[in-house]
């Protein structure tokens, strides 16, 4: 049997989440499209640029921090909050669902199961992986990516292999959990009712699964397969060459210091990271 409702909680009626339940919940479904699933397939495709080169992934990182002063407050609005709504609401709804074993199909159940385990796995994921790069998890010792050297702070911090299969862990899961919650989302909303419909919506949710998959997986191979000194010589440039445009430096410095690049460079094969320590900071 094809699974019907989209009440799976037993909250107190008299409880806030109880009174509420209804309206919560189809905000909770909102936030996992809009915006934490957006920003997903947005944030995969974006990492899957760096299957193109260094200097690709780099100009896109530069798109989104020339937001400037902007960016933690739009980071903020349109992805930590949401997501940690969506998540805090998933784990109300986890720890108050009720199992319905018996009410759905065989595959129903399956993927009821793995929904939420896929939704624990990609909150600690999530988690792990912002304190790992994003700047906020400096002081935890983490912060590792540099917007000023995306592809080659990205493959040194995702090169040990532990990193590598924990990350294509974390991918799989949270891919899993948005392309399954891509055809629950229509249960939700009642977009697809019969079961011609509902069969319809499990290849778009087969589709997006795949090729987001596809882009996940391929931007950690594609970091991996880095070949970090030549892409921080790439990086240094595009640096260089905007720090020009915006009229931070002279041309004369410019030339200077890649030119001081090349120079150490062949001499010694050492990393060129002089002048450039403004690491996470545009
Ligand atoms: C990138 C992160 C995430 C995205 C894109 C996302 C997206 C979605 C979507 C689209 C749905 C379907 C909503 C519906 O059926 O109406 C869903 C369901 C769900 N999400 Fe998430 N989610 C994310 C992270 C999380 C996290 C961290 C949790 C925390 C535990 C979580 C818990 C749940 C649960 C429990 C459901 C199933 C609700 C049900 O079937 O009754 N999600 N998610």
């Amino acid at each position: 049997m094809m699974r019907s409702t989209v009440s799976t909680t037993s909250l107190p009626d008299d409880s806030f989440l109880g009174r509420h339940q209804f309206l919560l919940y189809r905000l909770f479904s909102l936030a996992g499209l809009i915006p934490v699933g957006a920003f997903l397939v947005v944030h995969l495709l974006t990492n899957s640029s760096v299957l193109a080169g260094a200097a690709s992934f780099q100009a896109r990182v530069d798109l989104i921090h020339s937001l400037g002063p902007l960016l933690p407050a739009i980071e903020w609005l349109f992805i930590f909050l949401p997501m940690l709504f969506h998540a805090v609401m998933g784990f109300v709804i986890i720890a108050t669902g009720v199992p319905n074993v018996g009410s759905y199909s065989y595959m129903g159940n399956v993927r009821y199961t793995l929904q939420r385990a896929s939704a624990m796995i990609a909150f600690v994921f999530i988690f792990w992986h912002i304190t790992q790069l994003h700047w906020m998890g400096a002081p935890l010792g983490g912060g590792q990516f540099d917007p000023h050297h995306a592809a080659s702070s990205a493959a040194v911090a995702l090169k040990p292999v532990a990193i590598t299969l924990l990350y294509a862990t974390g991918i799989i899961a949270t891919v899993y959990h948005f392309s399954n919650g891509l055809w629950s989302i229509g249960i939700t909303w009642g977009l697809w009712t019969s079961p011609a419909a509902m069969q319809r919506a499990n290849w778009l949710s087969i589709i997006v699964g795949v090729g987001l998959g596809a882009a996940g997986l391929g931007a950690l191979g594609g970091m991996r397969s880095i070949d970090v000194e030549k892409a921080k010589e790439v990086e240094t440039r595009m640096y260089k060459a905007r720090q020009l445009l915006e009229g931070g430096i002279s041309a004369e410095s410019a030339q200077q210091s890649t030119h001081a690049v090349s120079v150490s460079r062949v001499s010694s094969g050492a990393t060129d990271e002089q002048g450039i320590s403004s690491k996470n900071k545009e």
